[in-house]
């Protein structure tokens, strides 16, 4: 039986190292090649329990990079393209949009026009809920308008629709999934869920943007993988499909979570100035992928006490990431704020 190969984009990321590890958990006769530039948030160390596999390929690249990608297309021939490279910070984007422009919108064309070329049987754009913006009740359809507020996911809605043209356009097999916030292992120390982890097992405070009441609908990175495979596998081209977590909670809500779970004072919370433009609840109607036949398989308590371990347990893979060009953005959005080293 011939083996499928898959080209991630942004494998080295949260999300792509965690759909990488599942792929190699679920299927033995499969091929990852993975393309990632290695930003800041790019991280090799999330891979190094299968960098001696050699069923795995790691390549240090730009997906704006044509030839790059053409390379890879004609030496690999995959059949699969997920495409999880991406600006991913809303924080940043606010200090630096260029290269959310480029690499969400820009680096999406790239791969679409390489797939066109050489052929793909199925191009999945990894999308995100905040290309809808926000709403204060009830939830977004598929069919709802795109409505983003911030350049972040403003260059995700161009990517999106992009992927989009290209079925409607050239019939090429694209399919887009708009999911929720994801938290679990292995997401960079700079994400609400990661950050006040980390934070508070250093007893550094916790800054909270506002009134600390922004709702975010929280999916547990693995529930994440598992619809993301089964939209490649029974999902109808040209569709777009919302992934819900179905656990909607305030800020001060996880906040106070991750207080109790790791047995740390409230003392610990700070709320700062609110982020310029921040979008107040998210929230996915996921009937859509429902009635295909994806289930989430996690509960939110029991993954977020599982994540929270996890940083307990791996504080050698977050402590150096604390440092460095993390430390300087950090300084320079909370001044007196707290000393990370
Ligand atoms: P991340 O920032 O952790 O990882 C992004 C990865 O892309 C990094 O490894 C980085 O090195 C790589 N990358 C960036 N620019 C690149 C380029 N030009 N060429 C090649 N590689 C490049 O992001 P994440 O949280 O894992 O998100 C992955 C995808 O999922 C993104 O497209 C994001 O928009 C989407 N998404 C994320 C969430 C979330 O809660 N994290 C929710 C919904 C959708
Ligand atoms: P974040 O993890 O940056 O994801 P997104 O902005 O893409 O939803 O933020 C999640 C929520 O947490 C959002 O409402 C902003 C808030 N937040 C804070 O209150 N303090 C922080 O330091 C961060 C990073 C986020």
């Amino acid at each position: 039986m011939s083996r499928n190969v898959y080209l991630v984009t942004g494998g080295a990321g949260f999300i792509g190292s965690n759909y990488i590890h599942f792929l190699f958990e679920r299927y033995e006769n499969v091929k990852v090649v993975n393309l990632d530039k290695l930003t800041y948030a790019g991280n090799i160390e999330n891979l190094r329990d299968i960098e001696e596999n050699e069923n795995y390929i790691f390549i240090k690249g730009d997906i704006c990079d044509s030839e790059i990608v053409r390379k890879i297309f004609q030496e690999h021939k995959p059949d699969y393209l997920i495409n999880f490279a991406a600006e991913s910070h809303v924080d940043r984007s606010i200090g630096n949009p260029e290269d959310f422009i480029r690499t969400d919108m820009y680096g999406v064309y790239v791969l679409l026009e390489a797939s066109k070329k050489f052929g793909i049987k199925r191009f999945i754009q990894i999308s995100t809920d905040e290309v809808y913006g926000s709403i204060d009740k009830g939830s977004f359809t598929e069919e709802s308008p795109l409505m983003p507020s911030n350049p972040y996911s403003a260059s995700k809605s161009g990517g999106d629709r992009l992927a989009y043209s290209y079925f409607a356009t050239y019939n090429m097999p694209i399919i887009i999934t708009r999911a929720s916030n994801n938290y679990g292992p292995y997401q960079y120390p700079e994400k609400l869920i990661p950050l006040f982890v980390t934070n508070a097992l250093e007893d550094e405070q916790l800054p909270l943007y506002g009134d600390g009441k922004n709702i975010r609908d929280w999916l547990y990175v693995k529930d994440h993988c598992i619809a993301i495979e089964f939209v490649l596998h029974h999902g109808k081209t040209g569709e777009v499909y919302n992934i819900a977590g179905g656990s909607e909670k305030e800020n001060i809500q996880i906040t106070r979570f991750i207080l109790e779970l790791l047995d740390k004072p409230e003392s610990l919370i700070r709320y700062v100035d609110d982020r310029i433009g921040h979008d107040r609840r998210y929230s996915l109607d996921s009937s859509k992928l429902h009635h295909l036949g994806w289930q989430q398989e996690h509960s939110f308590d029991v993954a977020m006490r599982e994540t929270v371990q996890w940083y307990v347990d791996h504080q050698d893979w977050w402590k150096p990431l604390k440092s460095g060009e993390y430390l300087e953005f950090y300084k320079k959005h909370y001044p007196e704020g707290m000393s990370l080293t």
